[in-house]
């Protein structure tokens, strides 16, 4: 349920609609036509990157340019500035994060989260194709909405989201250490029901008690299937964003039980 973060003392993180498609770089129509000419031009010259295997996704990934990757991924980019703000909206304290972003690409949705979480907040992008990840490190990352666009701190790895999730000098992501877990545009995408499993059982031991994870359904991994396999991995459904009415996906939004908001915890 919106409005119950973590710890009930703390003030929330709240994004009043009209801040949601504040920062959006790009128009609908841009975003569709641009994504439209750039797959037809990847289709005659290489695989299919809608691929639910991640091994064999992260190999076509890795083949592309950082601007093919950018104009194949603008719909996404378009629809991440609206459901991750919605998703996270009333659900998170407002105070110093930490998230990862699952599958982070060139940084499209990171930036949207530093846009949206509070000054101070650490990220962690994970993505498995290096070539992907050195353009990551490139973006810039700004705390726009509640920051003032103060700088975001943000690491990166290139690693595979199915395998334990590390920092970049290899430490273990520690349990319970984590406020938020993002995809957009891989979960329900790029993996298969049971490496999606894997990813969602990472998630739990990761999150803090009342932690959130905003989780992409897709043609792979159904949101009827990815609640089930959350709520089989021990995380509660709270809602469904869609960044429009003919969103077919969106994210589904999951939290860890046990924060100090829980009534059982009182
Ligand atoms: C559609 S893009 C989405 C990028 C970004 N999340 C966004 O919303 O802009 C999917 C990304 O997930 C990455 N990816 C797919 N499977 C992965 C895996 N198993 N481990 C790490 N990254 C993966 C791909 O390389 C690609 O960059």
């Amino acid at each position: 349920m919106p409005g119950q973060p973590s710890a009930t003392a703390e003030p929330v993180l709240e994004i009043p609609e009209r801040l949601v498609a504040r920062y959006t770089p790009l128009s609908p129509l841009e975003a569709v036509t641009k994504q439209f000419i750039a797959e037809r031009r990847w289709q005659r010259r290489a695989p299919s990157f809608r691929i639910a295997d991640p091994e064999r996704a992260l190999s076509v990934y890795a083949r592309m340019s950082p601007e093919e990757f950018d104009a194949i991924n603008a719909r996404q980019r378009w629809a991440s500035w609206r459901t991750i703000p919605r998703a996270i909206s009333g659900r998170l304290p407002l105070r110093p994060l930490v998230a990862i972003d699952l599958g982070a690409g060139t940084g499209q949705s990171t930036e949207v989260l530093a846009c949206f979480l509070p000054p101070g907040s650490t990220i962690l992008a994970l993505e498995g194709a290096e070539p992907l990840v050195r353009a990551a490190r490139r973006r810039q990352y700004r705390h726009h909405a509640f920051g003032g666009g103060r700088p975001a701190r943000v690491l990166f790895r290139c690693q595979n989201i199915v395998d334990d999730w590390r920092w970049p000098d290899g430490a273990p992501v520690a349990p319970g250490s984590v406020d938020l877990v993002n995809a957009t545009g891989v979960i329900g995408h790029h993996l298969r029901p049971d490496d999606a499993a894997r990813v969602l059982a990472h998630a739990v031991c990761a999150l803090q008690p009342g932690g959130i994870a905003a989780v992409d359904p897709g043609p792979a991994v159904p949101a009827k299937l990815l609640v089930r396999l959350a709520e089989a991995a021990g995380l509660t459904f709270e809602a469904h964003v869609k960044s429009n009415p003919l969103d077919r996906w969106g994210q589904c939004v999951f939290r860890k039980p046990g924060g100090a908001g829980d009534a059982g915890n009182r």
